[in-house]
């Protein structure tokens, strides 16, 4: 029998439960000595003379950079019009006020055109976001910051392992946040981290850090629980007989169970008392095994990604984009325009291939932001996409079938 491929994937250490049982047995579970090794391996790993700091989430990474650099109460922080809702809300919720630039609706990303048409001198800082694992146009992007004196935080929540004119995302602007969640490029079930240039602002940042109360084993416990039921889930094999059938009803009773995966939304102020730990060393450990083979999974992912193009790229009415030559993607998510694309999407799921729809979200319309009925043509545009499974632990094989199936289905419409 053909097993259902699942729209995500984790990448996972084969020995996760053996690094977490002997962690556990050396008395250094919730403190020790990695999670300062895995700030210097990270801020290593991604060079450009930069420092890390590890935090609970990459939200929170977020928050410290913002209360480390003390930007005046009520300056504008420019963020894409698409992106996850969390992020402009915590910049609200720290007293700042968000205002959303538009998307190319093709690369799914803020450009330089769109954040000059919002930035005034009320603006503090810019949040380009590496939206799926893509690269912004950051020299556009930085040019404008520093001709008005903004900072520039980069959101490289999908796309570690991507690259910008020879250097890493994160090392571009002047600080940066990453996401260490089950199902991002480097998965530490949970935590994120601070990237920053400059050592007096990468000093402040690790003592905010510093006074947040130590991690406590039964949080810790619960995202790497969490998180082992997401990476168990979603494999093929489990996947096929528990969620794939849920989604396959739910398909024909065009009830969409989406919204119940993902976090509810709602404003973080004050923020959630789960947020406020510290990072783990259990973590740390399985983030410094993991990222020895970064380099490995991205690489793969990115074969799976060309093939997939190549297969894609001749159907009439399939769209996505392309990468240019001065970066490379991440594909975190390889995001496409179907033709008709709910009849696509269930055709696709009739042969056992689950693609997602859009599920980060155009912020200006959202209540939480104001709910404004203005048209943002860019990212209004982008709800009509879908996520092509690419990801690291699927075989060629599987990606070869997943590549047919859409465009075969694309191509009925
Ligand atoms: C674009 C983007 N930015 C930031 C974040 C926040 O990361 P975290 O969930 O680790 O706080 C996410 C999480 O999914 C994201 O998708």
């Amino acid at each position: 029998m053909t097993m259902a491929i699942s729209r995500y994937g984790a990448r996972v250490l084969p020995n996760t439960e053996q690094i977490i049982a002997d962690v556990a047995a050396r008395g250094e579970f919730l403190e020790g000595p990695q999670v300062a090794q895995f700030e210097q391996a990270f801020a290593a790993w991604l060079g450009g003379d930069v420092r890390a700091v590890a935090a609970s989430y990459g939200r929170m990474a977020f928050h410290y950079i913002l209360m480390a650099l003390d930007l005046p109460k009520g300056a504008d922080i420019v963020f894409p019009a698409l992106t996850f809702w969390v992020m402009p809300e915590v910049a609200r919720a720290a007293g700042f006020n968000p205002v959303f630039a538009d998307v190319d609706p093709l690369t799914f990303n803020m450009t330089p055109e769109s954040f000059a048409r919002v930035i005034t001198p009320k603006t503090a800082a810019v949040v380009p976001t590496h939206l799926w694992g893509l690269p912004c146009d950051m020299d556009g992007i930085l040019d404008l910051a520093r001709q008005h004196g903004a900072v520039v935080i980069e959101d490289c929540a999908h796309a570690l392992g991507a690259t910008y004119r020879g250097k890493q995302v994160g090392t571009l602007g002047d600080a940066a946040i990453f996401s260490l969640q089950t199902l991002k490029p480097l998965n530490t079930y949970g935590g994120g981290m601070a990237v920053a240039h400059d050592p007096g602002l990468a000093a402040r940042i690790a003592t905010l850090v510093a006074a947040e109360p130590a991690p406590t084993e039964a949080l810790v416990k619960k995202h790497l629980r969490l998180g082992r039921m997401q990476r168990v889930t979603i494999r093929p094999n489990v996947f096929s007989f528990t969620l794939f059938p849920i989604l396959w009803a739910s398909a024909y009773l065009k009830w969409n169970p989406d919204v119940y995966f993902w976090e509810k939304i709602r404003p973080l102020s004050p923020l959630p008392m789960e947020y406020r730990e510290r990072y783990s060393n259990v973590q740390a450990v399985i983030g410094l095994e993991a990222l020895k083979h970064l380099n490995e999974w991205t690489a793969v992912t990115q074969t799976h990604a060309k093939r997939v193009m190549e297969i894609l790229r001749p159907v009439f009415g399939i769209r996505f984009p392309e990468v240019p030559d001065d970066r490379t993607h991440a594909f975190y998510q390889f995001c496409a325009y179907l033709p008709n694309r709910d009849a696509s999407v269930l055709a696709c799921l009739k042969r056992g291939v689950d693609l997602e729809t859009l599920h980060v979200d155009v912020c200006p319309h959202m209540a939480i932001f104001g709910g404004s009925k203005a048209p943002v043509p860019g990212a209004d545009a982008t709800t009509a996409a879908v996520q092509i499974p690419v990801y690291e632990s699927l075989t060629p094989a599987q990606v070869e079938r997943v590549a047919q199936v859409v465009a075969q289905s694309a191509a009925a419409r």
